[in-house]
């Protein structure tokens, strides 16, 4: 390859991870398993070896996890001992180069001699598919319980995690204490759930993990439990009636405990264990110790078969060096330690029958396949639609409805249909790509999408069911079926509204996919403007709602005008605009107003302003003016603007660097990865490489040769406001003792 399509293939496996990243911590939709997800995390690597001045801090592997949603409504917690993901291993072949890189690492540290003596004991747990929580304890009382986030900050869900009996809110001896372990849910009770949804009208979850991220974050949970506490207390006047049930208990959450942060840690992870359990932290059941790679195998082969019996979510083992007086002296990389392993169990995979094919159309009117098939019970959970990609696959597979499927799960992803069991019989009626659009009936057209569109997948990684499919080596020049009557589609109305409603956007969760999809389908919305419209006459009639529940939604539609703005701006679906972007468009245009008047601007003034938001790259402005050419999308706009929302913008007190583009090259005393948040969090931006518009360029340790020589040049040409900051001084302006 040579050096322009090394740097472009890395930017596009950047876009691409960054995408799923997104997908999977913030949405809780993964869109790619594992393995896949490894592949292009090698192949990055192997690409920085090949160019080290590609390893930015923006790169995902200097990153931990996924950078944090937007404006999260949770406070923000910043712990000083990062939470550390680990590295994966598929087969024996990848345990055997973890226990030899352990021996060597302990043989190259000179302090080990007294410590390790040949022999190595090797503890195994069940690896909880859960969400990942850190809770403090002081005195023996849980003070703080706080989410994953990126690693350095998470979200501070305390409030909700005290409703969670299995997190003991009080230990068996009062001490200070920071432990970490996995939220989850058992299958017995995400079954029980989905059945309660499926009654209320709501769509099932896909997974359990998914359900526990959805909880643990909700904000109305959260109010309804306070609201609960306080009707148990006799003395508030509010108090009425009787206690409303625990919203939170209800969903009887469970919780395993496996780490101790800090001093308390005890001699050997054994006893991690079991001094954990003393304090009243349930353990992941099954844990076993062994003293050789032989007996990791061993222990990995018979949980290969067993894990089918256990009844919660776990997608794999955690293999730990057991005597912690070694984990310093392994040590760790940026995001994972070198004393411990995931190992991920092989996809799960059913055979059942392809009922139907339903061709789904997506937000920006890409039409794909979902396939109904006959109910299977795969990993934990009943499978009854699963996922095709694209009509291309459809095509390659040549399938056939009454077909033998093989369904696949991957741990948490969406089932998905991988292969035809053709020893069987086949079906007999090839399945078609759809001529017509399945919701307007308008004639479908073929458009080709040459690689991921320009647009940011991470930006719009909810854009995902519209996108190009996860598996990107397959897509070349694949053509895509798109319904271009983007302005009347009912479905295409309706999933841009689902998502102007959505979490991250708008946040109006008592308005479901259905109601949704009945309220376009009765005429009542066409465009999210009409969200804003709706009385009570137009849903009091509408299945499964409540008189109690039309006045909630009602109130909370009115509430969604005091949203912060970026989360406004996200909540537009404008191509490539996702919660990132929109951060930088909100700092940019400050309000409403700017917005419209940009998007009522003709396309060449509407070229230059985009041209000159900070941070926004060209390919990105150019996509930004080229969308507004819609004139309904303009209208749209318009109309939302003569409604009296009073979006929160920026503060610029809170908010000191707003504006300020930052290019940090090299090794630095700290991770980059908390450089960078420090500085979104401040409201500026970072860049990978230095350009006309970067204000300060910070140079470590082996900085990138050809970012320095671009650095030098902008600066000589003078063209540039870019000036060099020490990592002292990039210090001060972070702590605004400078500018
Ligand atoms: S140990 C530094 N043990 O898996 C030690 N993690 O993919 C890191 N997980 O971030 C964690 N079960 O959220 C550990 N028995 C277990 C686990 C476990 C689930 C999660 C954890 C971690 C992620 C890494």
């Amino acid at each position: 390859m040579t050096e322009p399509e090394i740097a472009a293939r890395h930017a596009d496996l950047c876009a691409r991870i960054a995408a799923h990243d997104h997908a999977y911590y913030v949405l809780n939709r993964p869109t790619i398993d594992d393995r896949e997800y490894d592949a292009l995390v090698r192949e990055l690597r192997e690409l920085e070896a090949l160019d080290p001045g590609l390893v930015t801090p923006d790169s995902p592997t200097q990153r931990v996890g996924a950078p944090l949603p937007g404006e999260g409504r949770f406070a923000k917690v910043t712990r000083a001992v990062p939470m550390l993901s680990l590295e994966n291993s598929y087969n024996p072949a990848d345990l055997g180069k973890f226990e030899r890189s352990v021996r060597v690492l302990l043989r190259s540290t000179d302090a080990a001699g007294d410590l390790y003596q040949g022999t190595l004991a090797y503890v195994l747990e069940p690896k909880i598919d859960g969400i990942s929580l850190e809770c403090v304890y002081e005195a023996g009382r849980l003070k703080l319980a706080a989410t994953r986030g990126d690693g350095v900050t998470g979200e501070d869900v305390t409030v909700n995690v005290r409703e969670v009996a299995a997190v003991p809110r009080v230990l068996a001896e009062p001490l200070d204490l920071t432990v970490r372990g996995e939220l989850f849910m058992r299958f017995a009770d995400f079954e029980a759930l989905n059945r309660r949804r499926r009654e209320e009208g709501l769509e099932p979850l896909v997974n359990p993990r998914n359900a526990v991220g959805g909880a643990i974050h909700q904000l109305e949970l959260h109010k309804r439990a306070q609201k609960a506490a306080r009707q148990l207390s006799l003395f508030d006047p509010e108090a009425s009636g009787e206690p409303e049930k625990n919203p939170i208990a209800e969903l009887n959450l469970s919780a395993f405990f496996y780490e101790i942060v800090g001093d308390a840690v005890r001699p050997t992870q054994r006893e991690n264990l079991s001094f954990l359990e003393g304090l009243g932290f349930q353990v992941p059941p099954g844990v076993e110790v062994v003293d050789s790679l032989e007996g990791v195998l061993e222990v990995v082969g018979r949980w290969e078969t067993a894990r089918a019996g256990v009844d919660f979510p776990m997608d794999g083992l955690v293999v730990k060096v057991d005597d912690t007086a070694l984990w310093k002296l392994i040590g760790r990389s940026a995001k994972s330690p070198r004393w411990a392993i995931a190992f991920k169990f092989a996809a799960e995979r059913a055979v059942t029958r392809l009922a139907s094919v339903d061709a789904q159309v997506g937000r920006s009117g890409v039409v794909t396949p979902v396939a109904n098939v006959e109910p299977v019970f795969l990993a934990g959970t009943t499978v009854s639609r699963a996922s095709l990609h694209n009509w291309a696959n459809v095509r390659e597979k040549a399938l056939r409805l009454g077909d033998w499927v093989l369904v696949e799960k991957a741990g948490e992803i969406i089932p998905q249909i991988v292969g035809v069991d053709d020893v069987r019989e086949r079906g007999d009626r090839p399945v078609a790509p759809p001529e017509t659009c399945p919701s307007c009936g308008g004639r479908l057209v073929k458009e080709a999408l040459k690689k991921a569109p320009a647009r940011s997948r991470q930006a719009s990684a909810s854009d995902d069911a519209d996108g190009p499919p996860p598996d990107g080596a397959a897509q070349g020049s694949m053509a895509f079926l798109f319904c271009p009557n983007e302005e009347a589609c009912p479905a295409q109305i309706a999933e841009r509204i689902i998502h102007f409603v959505s979490r991250q956007a708008l946040d109006i969760d008592q308005l479901g996919e259905k109601v949704v999809a009945r309220l376009v389908a009765a005429g009542h919305l066409r465009a999210p403007g009409d969200l804003y419209r709706l009385r009570e006459e137009h849903l009091a009639g509408l299945e499964g709602f409540a008189e109690k529940s039309v006045s909630q939604l009602l109130s909370a539609i009115e509430r969604s005008k005091k949203a912060p703005l970026p989360r406004f701006i996200f909540a537009l679906g404008i191509t490539g605009v996702g919660a990132v972007n929109a951060r930088l468009l909100a700092a940019h245009f400050g309000g409403l107003e700017g917005l419209v008047a940009f998007a009522g601007a003709d396309r060449p003034t509407r070229e230059a302003r985009a041209r000159e938001i900070p941070g926004l790259g060209d390919a990105l402005s150019q996509e930004l003016a080229a969308y507004f050419d819609r004139t309904w999308a303009v209208r749209q706009l318009e109309d939302l603007a003569g409604l009296g929302f009073e979006l929160a913008g920026p503060v610029a007190g809170d908010r000191p660097l707003l504006g300020k583009v930052f290019c940090i090259t090299g090794r630095l005393s700290r991770p980059r990865s908390e450089l960078v948040s420090r500085i979104q969090e401040r409201g500026g931006v970072t860049r990978v490489s230095p350009s006309k518009k970067c204000d300060f360029f910070v140079r470590g340790e082996d900085a990138a040769a050809d970012k320095v020589a671009t650095f030098e040049k902008l600066k000589n040409e003078g063209k540039s406001a870019i000036r060099e900051l020490s990592e002292e001084e990039l210090e001060r302006v972070l702590r605004g003792e400078t500018t």
